[in-house]
């Protein structure tokens, strides 16, 4: 286990596109671990967030090296737990659907479907006696999911606290009968990182909860096709919710409350 300043388990905070560093950390370590799955994305970087201990994780690495669907997410995962995390936020930037989604809307999602493929998505594998079938009806933890929406209430940060979030493999954006069949699908949000994430955090009884900077109109919801420009100008302008959104909750506290 990591060791940081205070004796309360470290939050845990998997930074996606638009947040490789955590601005306001107080850094008081950084290190590079190993894991019976390999070797996470970046080195585990722990510090002090509003007086809280916080280990942050590049998920992309740092600098970005790993696209979505060569993310070592169960390495991720499993580097956190040893370092003593109970509680994890993802932060995602996506793609809107939903007409509430548009770019630099904070959104907090309360389901998943999982569009991805071929990706190390389980910690259950190779000895079948020992196969694992999780509860996943409720792939968010919802107390955390409520901490977030609370901090963004108190930061006046406005964020939509639903959502159905589309995992999709990338690293390609989709194509407008993609959207529009995830749309029938019931789907709100587009993002390649979500999954297996969440799953992979349900397997090892972490609390976990998505915070989503949407950073453009899914494809073919609007009159143009996706620029990264676009995309540049939504992180520019909404990480800095985010960034609040995540110093609030860490200073409001958080008990975890584990799941199976
Ligand atoms: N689709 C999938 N992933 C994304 C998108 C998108 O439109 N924007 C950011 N990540």
């Amino acid at each position: 286990m990591i060791q940081t300043a205070d004796s309360a388990p470290a939050v845990g905070i998997i930074g996606g596109t638009g947040l490789t560093e955590l601005e306001g950390l107080q850094i008081t370590g950084e290190k590079s671990v190993s894991t019976p799955w390999g070797e996470p994305s970046a080195p585990l970087v722990t510090g002090m967030l509003s007086g809280v201990p916080v280990i942050f994780l590049a998920r992309h690495g740092s600098p970005h090296r790993f696209p979505p669907h060569q993310v070592n997410y169960r390495a991720n995962l499993w580097a956190l737990r040893d370092a003593g995390v109970k509680t994890i936020i993802g932060v995602n930037a996506v793609g809107g659907i939903h007409a509430a989604m548009g770019p630099a809307q904070i959104v907090i999602p309360d389901q998943v479907v999982d569009y991805t493929w071929g990706r190390g998505h389980t910690y259950f594998e190779g000895d079948i006696e020992h196969v694992t079938h999780i509860d996943f009806t409720f792939p968010y933890t919802e107390a955390l999911r409520l901490g977030l929406k609370a901090a963004a209430l108190d930061e006046n940060v406005h964020c939509v606290d639903f959502g159905v979030y589309a995992a999709t493999q990338g690293p390609r954006l989709e194509t407008s009968a993609e959207v529009r069949r995830m749309e029938r699908d019931g789907c709100d949000l587009i993002g390649m990182t979500g999954m297996p994430e969440a799953a992979l955090a349900a397997e090892l009884g972490l609390d976990y909860a998505c915070l989503a900077l949407v950073v453009n109109w899914a494809a073919g919801k609007s009159d143009h096709i996706i620029t990264m420009d676009e995309i540049q100008d939504a992180i520019d302008t909404g990480m800095a919710g985010v960034r609040a959104i995540l110093a609030r909750f860490i200073q409001q506290g958080y008990a975890p409350v584990g799941r199976p």
